[in-house]
C-alpha cells in the first residue's frame, strides 16, 4: 500500500471500491484493493519498495524516540498491517525491537515481507483477531493503519489486548489542505476511511482503553517531500513547501495542525 505524502502527484492506480452493504462484502473488496496495491511488478514495484523504506525511516525514530522516553525496550515486537514489512525490517536493522512480527491482512503485503530475511514472522489474519495469547508481546505496533479500518477503536483495542504497549501512528488529515476536493479524492484513493485530528486521534486512543503516554508530530523530512518531484519546478516547490511547513510546525504547532497533515505518533499503555 502506498500512502503518498500530503500534496504528492498521485501514484497509486488503483481506487477504493464503492462500499457494498454487508461487512464481510466490504472487508473482501478492501482486501482485493489492497492487495492490487502491493502486487505491482518492474520499475513501479521498485520505486514502491524505495518509497515505503524512506517513509519507514521516519516510523523507526517515532517507534524508538517513544519507546526511549518510557524506558520501554521490547524483546518482542508484533506490527498489526506490517505491509511489506518495511517498518520492521528498518527496526531490525537498528536492533529495535527483539524478536519482529507482523501480520497483515492481504497476501501479496504478506508474500513481500515474508521473504524479507530481517522479519522473524509475517503471517495472514482477518484484520479483527490476533491469534496470540493475551501480552503476548512486549510492543505492538499500529503504523498508518488505524486511518484505513471502519472501526479503528475496536482494532486497537484488540492490538492491546496482545501487546503490553503499542505505538500508533496515524496522518493527521483534519485540517484545511486535506479538506481540499482533490485531496479529499487522494485519501480515499489511498483507501483512507477516517479523517483524524490530535483530538480524535487521542479520543480512539481512550475508546480502546488506553492512555497516550508520550506523543510527536512529524511535517516529514525534505528527502520525503521530495521523493515524486521529477522537474526542477516540483523539486522547487517540495523544498518550499517543506520549508514552509517545517518552519510553522516548529514556531505554532496548532496552526501548523490547521493547515496541513502531519503525522501523529503515540505510545500507548493500559489506563490502569
Ligand atoms: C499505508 S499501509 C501501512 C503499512 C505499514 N504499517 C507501514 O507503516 O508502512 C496500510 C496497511 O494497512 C493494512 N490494513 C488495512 N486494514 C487492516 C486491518 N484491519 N488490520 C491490519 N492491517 C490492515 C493494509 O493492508 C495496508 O498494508
Amino acid at each position: 500500500m502506498l500512502d503518498p505524502p500530503p500534496d504528492t502527484p498521485q501514484t497509486v492506480g488503483s481506487q477504493l471500491p464503492e462500499r457494498a452493504g454487508s461487512p464481510a462484502v466490504e472487508r473482501d473488496q478492501l482486501v482485493a484493493f489492497y492487495d492490487d496495491s502491493y502486487a505491482r511488478e518492474g520499475e513501479q514495484a521498485l520505486l514502491y519498495s524505495r518509497w515505503r523504506a524512506l517513509g519507514a525511516q521516519g516510523k523507526a525514530d517515532h517507534v524508538i524516540e517513544l519507546c526511549s522516553r518510557a524506558g520501554i525496550m521490547p524483546s518482542s515486537t508484533l506490527e498489526v498491517g506490517c505491509g511489506d514489512g518495511a517498518l520492521l525490517c528498518e527496526l531490525r536493522r537498528r536492533n529495535f525491537g527483539g524478536g519482529v512480527h507482523g501480520v497483515e491482512i492481504t497476501q501479496a503485503a504478506v508474500k513481500i515481507a515474508s521473504e524479507r530475511a530481517e522479519i522473524d514472522s509475517v503471517e495472514l489474519y482477518d484484520g479483527q483477531h490476533l491469534k496470540d495469547a493475551d501480552g503476548a508481546y512486549d510492543l505492538g505496533i499500529v503504523s498508518h493503519v488505524l486511518e484505513h479500518v471502519p472501526d479503528p477503536a475496536t482494532l486497537l483495542a484488540e492490538v492491546a489486548r496482545a501487546c503490553r504497549a503499542v505505538v500508533v501512528e496515524v496522518p493527521l488529515e483534519d485540517n484545511l489542505s486535506a479538506r481540499r476536493g482533490g485531496k479529499r479524492e487522494h485519501a480515499e484513493q489511498v483507501g483512507h476511511l477516517q479523517r483524524l485530528s490530535r483530538e480524535s486521534a487521542r479520543a480512539m486512543v481512550s475508546q480502546a482503553g488506553l492512555r497516550v503516554a508520550g506523543e510527536l508530530e512529524d511535517a516529514l523530512p525534505l528527502k520525503v517531500h521530495r521523493f515524486f518531484a521529477d522537474t526542477p519546478a516540483r523539486n522547487a516547490a517540495a523544498v518550499g513547501r517543506w520549508g514552509v511547513r517545517r518552519g510553522l510546525r516548529l514556531l505554532a504547532p496548532p496552526l501548523a495542525r490547521r493547515l496541513f497533515t502531519v503525522h501523529y505518533a503515540c505510545l500507548c499503555l493500559p489506563r490502569s
